[in-house]
């Protein structure tokens, strides 16, 4: 079993119910997670690049979404845990604690050179040094029933696909009455602006991603086409109400292109 993490000093989670790394290393991924074949080495290879790629294609609106979803966790307790799945970069992290400088947060990704950018941005600020970076799998993380007052994860779904799997996860990682919420970007083949929009996700983002990501040729095409194939906000509602969340609701921003899900477990 690799041990990718050996001997990069990673400052990981703190909180005893968390694996430390030697076990983790030890611990296999998920059948789901596995499934994913060679994604988690993508997200390896565009880590130092990550941060600029989103932010020149979303036009610098991904910051603003974020922020949409930190308003919208809820905190059941004072001062509130968070989790924040998939949260690679950690940017989703970032916009949560400017909203909720009190709060606990733990981010997770199963992409160690992802976490590593992470945990460079969270050692720079004396306020973010609390933050929990864990390397685990979202599917099956390590953490009790009900951690959480809330679980988010940014544009994370597109890639994992075994959807329901991940909804059964966080139902279980939340208290009740906790809140999950699902920042994604989508495409609208009915919005005005859909012949724009296919051009920027055919054209222009394999372009970019070609720009940014020339060794990494599997990711110039993914990026676009994971979006065109994400479901639209209303199945994404049907899912999570099928899942057992209460009182689902949605929003969407920027024409149509990125759209914010969130609903309850049950009390
Ligand atoms: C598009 S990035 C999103 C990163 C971040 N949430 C953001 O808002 O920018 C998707 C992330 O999902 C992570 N990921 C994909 N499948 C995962 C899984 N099964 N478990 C944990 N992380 C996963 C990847 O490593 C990658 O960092």
């Amino acid at each position: 079993m690799q041990r990718p993490l050996a001997g990069r000093n990673l400052a990981f989670a703190t909180r005893t119910f968390l694996p430390s790394m030697d076990s983790y290393s030890q611990t296999p991924l998920g059948p789901p997670a596995r499934a994913q074949g060679n994604l988690r080495d993508m997200f390896d290879g565009v880590s130092s690049r990550y941060d600029i790629l989103n932010r020149l294609l979303s036009f610098g609106r991904d910051l603003f979404w974020r922020e949409a979803l930190a308003r919208r966790l809820l905190a059941r307790e004072f001062p509130g845990s968070f989790l924040d799945l998939a949260t690679g970069s950690g940017d989703q992290l970032l916009a949560i604690r400017a909203r909720w400088p009190h709060s606990s947060l733990t981010g997770l990704d199963f992409s160690p050179s992802m976490l590593e950018v992470a945990r460079r941005k969270i050692n720079k600020a004396e306020n973010l040094a609390d933050i929990a970076l864990v390397l685990g799998d979202a599917y099956a993380t390590p953490f009790p029933d009900r951690s959480f007052d809330s679980v988010s994860i940014s544009f994370g779904l597109r890639n994992l696909e075994e959807r329901p799997a991940l909804y059964r996860e966080a139902l279980r990682l939340l208290k009740p009455g906790g809140r999950f919420l699902v920042l994604e970007l989508f495409f609208d083949s009915r919005s005005w602006l859909a012949p724009l929009h296919r051009f920027h996700l055919e054209r222009v983002t394999p372009w970019l991603a070609g720009r940014f990501f020339y060794a990494q040729g599997r990711a110039y095409n993914y990026l676009g086409d994971s979006i065109l194939a994400f479901p639209s906000p209303e199945i994404i509602v049907d899912e999570l109400e099928e899942a057992g969340f209460k009182g689902v609701e949605r929003q969407t921003y920027t024409f149509q292109s990125a759209m914010l899900v969130w609903g309850q477990k049950p009390l």
